[in-house]
């Protein structure tokens, strides 16, 4: 099956996604949205992929890791033992990790495939032909970041899809939106 990248990522006014290793905020809500997102599938016999950059998947608290139901893909230029773990494979690039979810061995065993992060993981993402969709949530507030979302392709389209909600969300007094933006090269 062909890869089609769908990124997730949340993001405030400066477009900052983390601090020191984690993330800037803490919304329940938002973080249950992405926990959902990337784990629904519709054949029950199958899982979603998340691929994510080695930075994310050492900010993953030990008792959320590997991150579960889902299959775990963590970019790292260095050999990274996770043997000790069952559903996670390193990869030494995305086109690597592509080309393995599109070969024989993982055929049928993945649904949607994710990528969660972080800056250069969503950057490569976007320039590559396999990027189909970004799920962005808009927090509407600025929060000290080091860590920052890249700049998105000028020629993207809003669209929506029925499982995310587009009216305005709240928790405690901050707001954000979900935003979808899909590469104009895909019709669906
Ligand atoms: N708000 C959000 O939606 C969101 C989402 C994800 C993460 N975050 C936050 O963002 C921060 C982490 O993101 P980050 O950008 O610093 O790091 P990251 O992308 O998670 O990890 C960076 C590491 O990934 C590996 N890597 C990156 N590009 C690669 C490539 N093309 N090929 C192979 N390996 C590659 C390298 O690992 P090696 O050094 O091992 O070679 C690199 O040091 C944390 O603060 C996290 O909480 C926020």
């Amino acid at each position: 099956m062909v890869v089609k990248l769908n990124l997730i990522a949340a993001a405030c006014e400066n477009m900052g996604i983390g601090k020191n290793g984690n993330l800037p905020w803490r919304l329940k809500t938002e973080m249950e949205f992405f926990t959902r997102m990337t784990s629904a599938t519709k054949d029950k016999n199958k899982k979603n992929v998340v691929i994510m950059g080695r930075r994310t998947w050492d900010s993953i608290p030990k008792k959320f890791k590997p991150l579960n139901n889902r299959i775990n893909c963590v970019l790292s230029k260095s050999d990274l033992d996770f043997s000790t773990y069952n559903d996670v494979y390193g990869f030494k690039s995305l086109e690597e990790c592509i080309k393995r979810l599109e070969s024989d061995e993982f055929h049928g065993k993945w649904e949607t495939v994710w990528v969660i992060g972080g800056s250069n993981i969503y950057k490569d993402s976007m320039e590559s032909e396999h990027f189909f969709r970004l799920y962005l949530t808009k927090i509407f507030k600025t929060y000290d970041c080091d860590t920052f979302f890249p700049n998105m392709p000028g020629n993207v389209k809003k669209v929506s899809d029925p499982d995310v909600p587009e009216e305005v969300q709240k928790e405690d007094d901050v707001e954000f939106v979900y935003h979808i933006y899909q590469n104009p090269n895909f019709e669906t």
